[in-house]
């Protein structure tokens, strides 16, 4: 295998494209976070060139869901970990799951390395079934990523099944927001480029 350090590994890292990922916890289809986490990459990919990738826990969870290394998961998992802890800029969705993130959420950022996401930007959203709960981006996302020092953004993007029409974002309020959140993700992106883990040397076990 050809090893990459130092000026050319940076100079590689700072032609390729970049890559939005986003993760969604969404474990039904139609998923309304897989929706918003589409919606967001697109929106990303509206004001810079990038490369998209959309990660669904649902159909990765039988994969998953019974493993406790990272050793122990398919190809398809390990890809998947691999693309968020490759990434420029990072999108989470999650269902709200009795008042916090899903359990299979946790379970697949309990695999990524815990240095492999330290200054990436991450925008943080959540759907939930009721408004009453949108400050769990606040008080259980947020603190989740803070672990991995990530730098969050500060504009959380929440929304619920009013925010709909035909599984497709709807709400003008909820886009406005959405376009406010990516714009001020964007001075950052260029910034997280020349950061991160080399995924293929650098990963160890969770
Ligand atoms: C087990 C379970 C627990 C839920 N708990 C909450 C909750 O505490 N608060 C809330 O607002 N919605 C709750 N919901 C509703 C989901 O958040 C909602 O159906 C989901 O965000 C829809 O997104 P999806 O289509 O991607 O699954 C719960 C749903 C399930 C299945």
């Amino acid at each position: 295998m050809l090893l990459r350090s130092g000026p050319l590994m940076l100079l590689e890292k700072m032609t390729r494209p970049l890559r939005a990922v986003a993760v969604s916890g969404g474990l039904q289809r139609p998923s309304r976070a897989a929706t918003l986490a589409t919606y967001l990459l697109d929106l990303i990919a509206s004001e810079v060139a990038c490369d998209r990738h959309l990660v669904e826990l649902g159909c990765l969870a039988p994969d998953l869901a019974g493993a406790i290394w990272r050793n122990q998961l398919p190809d398809t998992v390990e890809c998947e970990l691999v693309a968020v802890e490759q990434a420029d800029i990072l999108v989470v969705v999650t269902p709200v799951f009795r008042g916090s993130y899903t359990g299979l959420f946790k379970h697949f950022f309990d695999f990524i390395d815990q240095d492999a996401l330290v200054d990436k930007p991450v925008l943080l959203a959540a759907t939930g079934g009721s408004e009453r709960h949108a400050l769990m981006i606040d008080h259980q996302l947020r603190p989740l990523f803070s672990f991995f020092q990530a730098r969050t953004l500060p504009l959380g993007i929440y929304a619920t099944e009013k925010d709909y029409l035909d599984h497709r974002v709807q709400n003008e309020a909820l886009v406005q927001r959405a376009q406010l959140a990516v714009e001020r993700a964007l001075p950052l992106l260029h910034l997280s480029r020349g950061r991160g883990v080399d995924a293929t040397g650098g990963m160890a076990a969770a």
